[in-house]
């Protein structure tokens, strides 16, 4: 790939791919990992003296209606944040696809990405009019590297230079170096919802990690291929072979104990179990404190850490316990930690170990993906437009 440090960008009109699609409420970014993560290469392409444009998508809005028609679509906070972490002057606008007016502004930022007609389905003419804006355009957007889309991947084909930004490319290397020759004993962590998508990624690592660690409804689906009752718990049926078979080819130590509830509520009483006493009405919420420490015991001892996902429903206190005790964890080891996902990068800030982990993915998908072995289109695209 060509890289955006090589480049001579002063007096052009440079577009930057971001992935700035983080959570919102109440019309505020409430955590701003990715934005701080995009920064550098924003920074760099402003003190050089570029013309910047920068373009992320956020959440997966309708397209073809304007961005503030839609509840929470607007770029508008995002904006504010990073004028608010930078001393940049950030204007944000809706109507791009044509051309615009420059003014005083540091860098336009394009209004949701997403809400363009033919973004998603990678559009040849969309991508077209992006690439007709600049004469530089960087691929930045890790998070969004797994996605072929006329932001990502189509404008990169069209537009007269296409590289790769400091943030995609220290990902590529961060991940590169963790996942090619990693130092043993490897401890890969897979909590969260997404069953069967990150099941898929359970069988890659299952023949790299020496231990894998799961949680969420991954570990009740595992609970489940040992012939546990798992009660309401959300689990998949159809991955119960998959879980036996992954079992007997990787340590994987399944929960003993667990934190159950009734049901899923700010108000639910939390209660530690074991395995063996699950109820029928029961939904295992969290990991219990004797799994805890046995997980514990386990990354101490690793000398990589992989993990992606929460082991408990960490957003409420009463189910913290479990995420708070493997965050703490960690943190305390000494070895090489790689972290990446949406959730996970929340509960990092939640338990205040940002400054603990090696390297910390702003990918969710697309560090998923990534970890299974798969090549991220947009990285085979700029590879492409640096053979050209
Ligand atoms: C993510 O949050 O993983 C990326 O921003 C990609 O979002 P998407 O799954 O909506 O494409």
């Amino acid at each position: 790939m060509i890289e955006f440090k090589d480049l001579n960008i002063c007096g052009k009109r440079v577009l930057i791919r971001e992935d700035l699609n983080v959570p919102i409420s109440n019309d505020k970014v409430s955590s701003d990992a990715r934005i701080i993560a995009a920064l550098p290469t924003i920074e760099y392409a402003c003190a050089a003296g570029a013309k910047l444009m920068v373009m992320s998508h956020l959440g997966r809005p309708e397209e073809g209606k304007p961005a503030i028609s839609q509840p929470g679509m607007s770029l508008a906070p995002v904006a504010r944040r990073i004028e608010a972490l930078s001393s940049l002057k950030v204007r944000l606008v809706d109507d791009y696809l044509g051309g615009f007016e420059w003014g005083s502004e540091d860098l336009v930022l394009f209004e949701n990405i997403r809400v363009n007609e033919g973004e998603r389905r990678n559009d040849p003419e969309l991508a077209k009019k992006l690439a007709a804006l600049c004469d530089v355009f960087v691929m930045d957007a890790f998070a969004t590297a797994h996605r072929a889309q006329a932001s990502t991947t189509g404008v990169a084909r069209f537009a007269p230079v296409a590289c790769a930004g400091f943030l995609l490319t220290a990902e590529l290397a961060a991940l590169g170096k963790a996942l090619a020759n990693p130092a043993h004993p490897i401890v890969v962590i897979v909590g969260g919802s997404k069953v069967s998508t990150k099941f898929k990624a359970l069988d890659a690592l299952a023949g790299k990690a020496d231990s894998l660690i799961v949680g969420g409804a991954i570990a009740n689906t595992f609970l489940a291929a040992t012939g546990i009752n798992v009660g309401k718990s959300q689990f998949d049926p159809n991955l119960l072979k998959t879980a036996a078979g992954l079992l007997s080819r990787v340590n994987i130590p399944v929960p003993t104990d667990v934190v159950v509830a009734t049901d899923m509520t700010d108000a639910s009483d939390a209660v530690i179990k074991a395995v063996a006493d699950i109820d029928e009405t029961d939904m295992v919420l969290d990991i219990g404190p004797e799994t805890s420490r046995t997980i514990g015991k386990l990354i101490a001892d690793a000398a990589t850490i992989i993990w992606n996902g929460p082991v408990g429903v960490f957003e409420m206190p009463q189910f913290a316990a479990g995420t708070r005790e493997l965050a703490l964890s960690i943190a305390g080891n000494e070895g090489f930690s790689l972290a990446g996902g949406g959730d996970t990068l929340a509960a990092i800030d939640q338990f205040g170990i940002r400054d603990k982990v090696s390297y910390i993915s702003t990918g969710g998908g697309a560090f998923l993906e990534f970890v299974e072995g798969k090549t991220l289109p947009a990285v085979a695209m700029l590879e492409a437009c640096a053979r050209k």
